[in-house]
């Protein structure tokens, strides 16, 4: 027994470490918070984007121990400095956010007490800020309260939440998969096809309905493919539809969808990952219907500016959820409780997670709504200002936007495509600001997504000089 306990305490003294004595802590969130402080002061005077194709040896693991201040060092160098600097306003592609540093406070605040989220039972406290949050969202889109929801790492998580309710609602399985068919746009983030293939649906007819020039989908035409497909023999059972697209921002005619998918009874998911929060804009009638759908996914890491990591998803057919999701193993017994839709694990391929709902909560708690509007209100001003400018410059613009996001191209005489193509790339070697691409109509065209918080009208000037500048070495 004793060689026992004196084997413990010889391995106390090194395991000891990891905790870090009280005089210490303060002395590491001092410099965490220096750094990270200076960081975001230094934004503005820091080019946005450095192309590197090769992954960095100096941030190998090796066998020795490194101080903070070492491995703040290189975390600049090797990772700030190099890519999209997705925090700066000057990330205006794909889709940005910025994220606002009283999440990044939350965020730390969740990992150090690390609260168990994923059962009510093991933190009511984290549960029900989750919960709240999922109340919040249900309000905003006027879904029932008797929906179920889930704060998960993203869009693309909170999409295959959704469509695999859809799949188990409809009974999605063995033979009657190849013969069921799915609706959506061309325009349909890459992620509802990735979901489909992971929850076994890889098989099922996908029908691609025919885009207005807005690029939004043609309704008359998605019923008449239904119908087809219905007279032929098929299964249609799901849309998907898109409250902002990735690439050009359009809204589908969700209000019009929603009464096709009632009328043949099809399960109505909407992605409003990128656009959802728009909502709460001068925009909102473009929403209309959005109550409608069985399930929606909106990302707090695009319209609520939250750094990357929190999506939500809400979902009407609780059964149909708990159907994937919930299990009772013996080890949980004791975690049992009546809802049990209040256990975000219920809803949700994840058990242990970060405790997430904290980094949208505290914001909204310590700012209120008022300024995530006025920013979102913002970014649909800019993106008019910026195409407006454009024009001036003789470029051509894509079809006047629903939301944050469009895209041009300049009218070269000849070889349009690989021109544009040049600039784009003159463009990322400038790197002041960061753009990108996309193939619309089968045409190369550069793009523009403004969401970041942190982009203004000054980001914005900038980026067009920067444009104008690339562009003169090829006029
Ligand atoms: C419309 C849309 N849906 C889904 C996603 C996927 O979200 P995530 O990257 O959070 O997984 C994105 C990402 O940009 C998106 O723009």
């Amino acid at each position: 027994m004793q060689s026992i306990v004196n084997k413990i305490t010889e391995l106390e003294k090194i395991s000891q470490q990891l905790e870090v004595p009280e005089k210490e802590r303060a002395s590491l969130i001092k410099k965490a918070g220096d750094y990270t402080s200076q960081f975001i002061t230094n934004l503005e005077h820091i080019k946005s984007f450095k192309e590197e194709k090769n992954a960095s040896t100096l941030l190998a693991i090796k066998n020795k121990k490194s101080s903070m201040e070492h491995l703040i060092q290189l975390y600049q160098t090797e990772v700030v400095e190099k890519g999209i600097v997705a925090a700066s306003g000057g990330h205006l592609g794909y889709i940005p956010s910025g994220g606002i540093f009283m999440s990044a406070i939350a965020d730390f605040i969740a990992a150090a007490t690390n609260p168990y989220v994923g059962s009510f039972y093991a933190s009511p406290g984290a549960a029900t800020i989750e919960n709240e949050v999922l109340n919040w969202l249900k309000k905003i889109f006027s879904f029932p309260q008797s929906a179920v929801g889930n704060l998960a790492s993203g869009g693309s998580i909170s999409t295959l939440i959704a469509l695999t309710a859809a799949r188990d609602k409809h009974q999605i399985k063995n033979d009657k998969i190849t013969k069921s068919v799915v609706y959506m746009s061309e325009q349909v983030h890459h992620s509802t096809q990735k979901a489909l293939r992971i929850i076994g649906l890889e098989d099922v007819i996908i029908r691609y309905v025919p885009l207005d020039e807005n690029h939004r989908i043609k309704v008359t035409d998605l019923e008449k493919l239904v119908v087809q497909d219905k007279q032929d023999g098929l299964n249609p059972f799901l849309i998907v539809a898109s409250a902002g697209t990735t690439d050009t921002g359009a809204i589908d005619p969700l209000n019009e969808l929603a009464a096709i998918t009632s009328k043949h009874k099809l399960w109505f998911h909407i992605d409003a990952a990128y656009g959802g929060f728009f909502i709460l804009t001068s925009k909102k009638n473009l929403f209309k219907g959005i109550e409608k759908a069985d399930s929606l996914v909106v990302d707090p890491h695009k319209g609520m500016f939250l750094p990357y990591g929190l999506g939500a998803v809400l979902i009407k057919d609780k059964e149909a959820v708990l159907h994937s999701n919930q299990y009772l193993a013996n080890y949980m017994q004791d975690a049992q409780i009546d809802d049990i839709t209040h256990s975000p694990a219920n809803v949700s391929p994840e058990l242990s997670k970060h405790f997430r709902g904290l980094r949208l909560w505290m914001p909204l708690q310590v700012y209120g709504i008022e300024p995530f509007i006025a920013c979102l209100e913002e970014k649909l001003l800019l993106i008019l200002y910026f195409r407006e400018k454009l024009v001036e410059m003789g470029f051509e613009v894509g079809p006047s936007p629903d939301l944050s996001v469009s895209y041009f191209w300049y009218p070269f005489e000849t070889n349009r495509d690989q021109k544009n193509k040049q600039l784009m790339q003159a463009i990322h070697d400038d790197g002041s600001v960061f753009l990108s691409s996309s193939i619309i109509n089968k045409r190369f065209v550069i793009r523009i997504a403004i969401l970041s918080f942190r982009t203004k009208l000054s980001t914005i000037d900038k980026a067009l000089n920067m444009i104008a500048s690339c562009l003169k070495k090829y006029l």
